[in-house]
């Protein structure tokens, strides 16, 4: 199935859950609209989507997640404004939109990055979950994006430009920078659902095997897609210099390399929780169909 049509109807509760977000807390600052515009950019909402599926899947509902997928598309946004700026990735086309600091300046963009990391934080405390949730939820958040997490990706991912790495390196560039947030989308759907121990492990597997494979898959279609598709300028990472599975092992090594991991992800998801489990492991092939 096509990743729209699979993802439309949780994609729209989740917009809508934003839009009254945005609606009850906006103010008239110049911040505010900066944070805001960033938000509503659209974007594919795989990672609110992929914790509510983690959530179903284990009988709990896809609405008691919409807080908690909130901040992480929040965590998300600001690692893509950060990564836009010239500083990074030095780019001006996001969403089919201009990138933040190109629309609002630079000294506003990083700021917007900041603000949002803490809106994170509090849309999380604010939530109705009981307090050991919240906690775990937000224990799972600082590991997977902070020093060895997210940011340590994306330093390693700049400083990586111009140099020849390993594969070992690369997947570890992506597990940092991409899968390890996939793997906080997991986390929380099956913690909020109280999944026990063992059913949170082997979901949260599943996360880092899809992340690897969906930086895969970005990287091949940053060499193979259209900028008028992805909404963002394609062609960068060669031009850059930057270390890509592409650039390690070829296009069609790094096609097999991500429906390998793909495979990996769905042997992982449990077999016995009811028909859930399909929709996760669709999500997972149609993501492959985006570099067919
Ligand atoms: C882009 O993520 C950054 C990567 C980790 C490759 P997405 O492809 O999920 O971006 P949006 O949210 O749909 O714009
Ligand atoms: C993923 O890598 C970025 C983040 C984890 C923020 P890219 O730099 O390839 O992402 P795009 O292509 O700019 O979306
Ligand atoms: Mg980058
Ligand atoms: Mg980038
Ligand atoms: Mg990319």
């Amino acid at each position: 199935m096509d990743i729209t049509a699979l993802t439309s109807g949780k994609k729209d509760l989740f917009d809508n859950y934003l839009h009254a977000y945005l609606a009850a807390e906006g103010t008239s600052s110049g911040i505010f609209e900066a944070f805001a515009y960033s938000l509503k950019a659209g974007g594919k909402r795989i990672r609110p989507v992929l914790t509510m599926m983690a959530c179903e899947c284990l009988g709990g509902f896809a609405e008691d997640t919409l807080p908690a997928g909130l901040a992480i598309e929040m965590i998300h946004t600001f690692s893509l404004i950060h990564d836009d700026l010239p500083a990074l990735d030095n780019d001006d086309l996001r969403r089919g939109r201009p990138t933040c600091h190109a629309r609002f300046g630079e000294s506003t963009a990083i700021l917007a990055g900041d603000a949002l990391i803490f809106q994170a934080l509090s849309a999380i405390t604010a939530a109705g979950y009981p307090p050991r949730t919240k906690l775990d939820i937000l224990e799972f958040m600082a590991e997977v994006c902070g020093v060895k997490g997210l940011v340590q990706g994306e330093y390693h991912d700049v400083t990586a430009e111009g140099k020849e790495l390993s594969m070992d390196e690369v997947r570890d560039i992506y597990r940092r920078k991409t899968a390890r947030l996939f793997e906080l989308c997991m986390f929380t759907g099956a913690r909020i659902a109280e999944g026990d121990p063992e059913q949170i492990e082997s979901l949260v597997g599943f996360g880092t095997y899809l992340g690897l494979a969906f930086q895969a898959i970005d990287d091949i279609l940053d060499v193979t897609s259209s900028r008028e598709v992805l909404g963002k300028t394609t062609g960068k990472d060669l031009a850059q210099g930057k270390a890509t599975i592409v650039k390690a092992l070829g296009l069609q090594e790094s096609r097999r390399w991500a429906r390998d991991m793909t495979e990996k992800a769905v042997d992982l998801l449990p077999a016995k929780h009811g028909t859930r489990v399909k929709d996760l492991k669709a999500l997972a092939l149609s993501m492959l169909e985006r570099m067919a």
